[in-house]
């Protein structure tokens, strides 16, 4: 694996792009999803230094918190309540640009402004999500869509554990 982590230069493709690079080196020879996502967390975190970045994992019928980089969160969301059970219950990318103007939007913390929320899926199945909270408004668009997509599609090739 890599063991140095550092902050790329350049245009949001090309941050996304070398991260993508940085982070399949990161994931390479080691198959444990956990381990897998909790470096994912704290790369995108360096990288971008966003107010929280991290995972759900699906256990039942529930979301429950996963390694992440940032303030305390809530550890359990239901399915389809706010942004997060959602992109669950829609199988679906979520990026809400205000989240005071999302209905049912949970707030783990009073100073998240914006959110993306990325299912993860492995042949089928959705088995958690990635989750980012900026402290602007709008501060997510297509750009993280495609880059934080493909990071989790990186991590699904590893072995999952869910309950
Ligand atoms: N805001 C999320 C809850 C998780 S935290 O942002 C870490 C939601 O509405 O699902």
């Amino acid at each position: 694996m890599a063991e140095n982590i550092f902050k790329h230069e350049g245009t949001k493709v090309q941050q996304y792009d070398a991260l993508l690079t940085q982070i399949q080196a990161l994931l390479s020879g080691e198959s444990d999803v956990v381990a897998n996502m909790a470096n994912v967390a704290a790369a995108l975190k360096t990288q971008f230094d966003w107010h929280w970045v991290g995972f759900y994992r699906v256990v039942g019928e529930e979301l429950v918190l996963g390694p992440f980089q940032g303030p305390v969160a809530c550890t359990r969301i239901a399915y389809g309540r706010g942004v997060c059970g959602s992109a669950w219950a829609h199988n679906q990318t979520l990026i809400v640009p205000d989240v005071e103007a999302f209905p049912g939007h949970i707030a783990c913390s009073a100073l998240s402004r914006s959110e993306i929320v990325v299912p993860m899926f492995n042949k089928g199945k959705m088995l958690g999500v990635l989750d980012v909270d900026a402290t602007e408004r709008d501060a997510f668009d297509a750009t993280d869509q495609a880059g934080l997509e493909a990071i989790v599609q990186l991590l699904m090739e590893g072995d999952w554990q869910s309950d």
